[in-house]
């Protein structure tokens, strides 16, 4: 079981993760977040499940995560610039990414747009929603799903699927620690996205599977013919490319998958 008091020793933050909310379990902590009133879901609360009867996904897909054994949890974040906040769904791709690499010593990767892999396996998801109070944007959930411990997968997802403790061989990961690390990190690194900080964006870029290289992607779920150089993101979090027309497109979220290198 998830050791709350643990957490609170290793957790040196100003804001983030207070308060902390605890499930053994819960259908999920995204959905659990966002059923919130405005007052209760305060900007830095932080819900952590062991057990999601019904994790969610992006593209509407299920996330499964063994019960006690990986790291499911939800930030709740109240952001004074409601601009760039594609651009912030990366850098907490990039934190994650930078915080497993000092857990594992190897090389952990941003999927655009916001899955972590480990060479061809997927370590990590990101699940992001917005909740709004009439029009006006009340909070911004992002929700981590990252397989930390568990050793076996569903059938399905054995060749798409990794967790740390299968990238290491030995022993197990200490979740209460993986999550203060992150969480420490991503305050800081919040703090410096909200300056608009190009560094930040620069090395999330760094990070991005295809950056610099002429990849093919997928626009609304088809393969387009001719791949595209990555240029990487920019302040906002958009992708840039550059067409085989010499042509520079921005692309937002939704629209494009990197697939395969060319
Ligand atoms: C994906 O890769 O499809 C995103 C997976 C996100 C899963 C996390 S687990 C914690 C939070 N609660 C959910 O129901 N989903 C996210």
């Amino acid at each position: 079981m998830f050791n709350v008091d643990s957490l609170h020793n290793k957790l040196e933050t100003n804001w983030l993760g207070s308060p902390f909310i605890y499930h053994e379990c819960v259908n999920s902590t995204n959905t659990y977040v966002k059923q919130l009133t405005p007052k209760q879901a305060s900007h830095g609360l932080v819900c952590l499940a062991d057990y999601q009867t019904a994790g969610r996904g992006q593209y509407k897909r299920s996330w499964y995560s063994e019960p006690g054994a990986n790291l499911t949890f939800s930030m709740v974040l109240k952001p004074q610039v409601n601009e760039r906040l594609q651009a912030l769904c990366l850098v907490t791709a990039f934190t994650l990414s930078e915080v497993l690499e000092q857990h594992v010593s190897q090389c952990i990767q941003i999927r655009w747009p916001n899955d972590l892999y480990f060479m061809e396996k997927k370590l990590a998801g990101l699940l992001v929603e917005s909740v709004f109070n009439g029009n006006k944007l009340d909070r911004f959930i992002i929700g981590i799903g990252l397989n930390v411990n568990q050793k076996k997968f569903d059938p399905s997802l054995k060749d798409a699927a990794i967790s740390l403790a299968q990238i290491n061989g030995k022993g197990i990961f200490c979740r209460e620690q993986l999550l203060a690390d992150f969480l420490m990190k991503f305050e800081a690194n919040f703090t410096d996205w909200e300056k608009n900080d190009v560094e930040l964006i620069r090395k999330v870029n760094r990070k991005l599977i295809g950056y610099g290289k002429k990849m093919y992607l997928s626009l609304n779920g088809e393969k387009l013919p001719d791949p595209c150089k990555i240029l990487g993101i920019n302040e906002k979090g958009y992708l840039t490319v550059l067409d085989e027309n010499m042509s520079i497109i921005t692309y937002t979220y939704q629209q494009v998958r990197i697939e395969d290198v060319a």
